[in-house]
């Protein structure tokens, strides 16, 4: 079957690692399903996975791709969850120690089909196109967990999303505008504000502008290069929630502050199946259309890839087969 693919690690120049082309049509074990994938979307985890981060050696070459939506063999649309652990283990699988992502050990969606345990699978929603079903599964799952179940904020509070136009910052600002809270968002250029103004932001500042006022909670993916700012912009007490370091992780922790005004720094992985179902929902009963900034062809996937490694989004990156 047709697939994009990592052929080996490359931390320096991931886009060398990138192939596409003929890779083996996947056995079905038992207790699996076989989705013939009709979308998927990129993630930065993709071009982690190209430099050889969070996957060991012996596992390439990998089929690329975390999230997506397609059909089974009866004909079921459905959307992906790709968080793969112990299926006896019960309760939440983002704390299950032995989980792995789709790509980390199993093969991913960036193909023609991908198999994956059968509760791994759950219906999509038919107000969402597949293009925008395959935006669900890794970004704005992420998301959703964030800002709906870390952080605590409510409705009335005001949010800080550090960066415009990525699949994470965008999902986010989309979530907080339909859920009534104040978005404010930081974007590294005026193209960038004016998409996140668009998506529903009241308003948008340059990285590290003085606020009109300390919010209640900020949501940090870029790390290093924001996390001063993260933490200066809260209000006594406030929450940042961090599940990203595109930067860089090694940010100067500012524990002063931290202490004297009691902030809260919450880690946020993906999220579990039961959140994946309700933000599907969700996302239907708020009518909310996930910003898609790019879609193409499976084929043209080395396009999407390129754009993402040089900071080029609008919103997620989809591909179609
Ligand atoms: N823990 C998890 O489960 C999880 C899940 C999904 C993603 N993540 C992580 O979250 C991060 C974002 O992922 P994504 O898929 O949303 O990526 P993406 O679509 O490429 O978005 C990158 C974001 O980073 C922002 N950014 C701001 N300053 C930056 C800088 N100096 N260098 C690079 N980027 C900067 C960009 O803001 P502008 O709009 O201003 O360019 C943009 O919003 C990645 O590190 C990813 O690994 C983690």
């Amino acid at each position: 079957m047709f697939a994009v693919y990592a052929r080996e690690p490359n931390y320096e120049e991931p886009l060398k690692s990138l192939a596409t082309g003929e890779r083996p049509e996947p056995d079905v074990p038992d207790g699996w399903v076989k989705v013939a994938v009709r979308a998927a979307s990129l993630n930065m985890h993709d071009i982690w996975t190209l430099r050889g981060v969070g996957i060991k050696g012996e596992q390439f070459p990998m089929i690329l791709g975390c999230d997506g939506a397609g059909v089974l063999e009866d004909g079921t649309e459905v959307v992906l969850h790709s968080i793969i652990g112990d299926a006896d283990r019960g309760g939440d699988e983002t704390l299950d120690p032995r989980r792995t992502l789709l790509t980390e050990l199993h093969q991913g969606t960036f193909a023609d089909h991908v198999v994956v345990p059968a509760r791994n699978v759950v219906p999509k929603p038919a107000g969402l196109s597949f293009a925008e079903a395959a935006t669900m599964g890794t970004a704005w799952l992420t998301a959703y967990r964030m800002l709906f179940v870390k952080s605590g904020l409510r409705p009335g509070q005001t949010m800080l999303v550090q960066g415009a136009s990525g699949g994470v910052s965008t999902a986010l600002v989309q979530l907080g505008r339909a859920a009534g809270l104040r978005v404010w968002v930081t974007g590294r250029t005026a193209a960038k504000r004016a998409l996140a103004e668009q998506l529903g932001a009241h308003q948008s500042f340059e990285p590290g502008a003085r606020l009109p006022e300390r919010v209640d909670g900020v949501f940090e993916t870029v790390g290093k290069a924001t996390w001063g700012h993260s933490i200066k912009a809260l209000k006594p007490g406030g929450v940042v929630v961090v599940s990203g370091s595109t930067s860089g992780p090694d940010a100067e922790a500012e524990l002063q502050r931290v202490f004297f005004l009691q902030l809260r720094i919450l880690g946020s992985t993906m999220g579990t199946r039961a959140e994946l179902m309700d933000l599907l929902q969700f996302v239907d009963l708020a009518g909310i259309q996930p910003r898609i900034g790019a879609q193409m062809a499976l084929r043209d996937a080395e396009t999407g890839f390129r754009s993402m490694l040089e900071g080029d989004t609008e919103g997620k990156i989809v591909f179609v087969t």
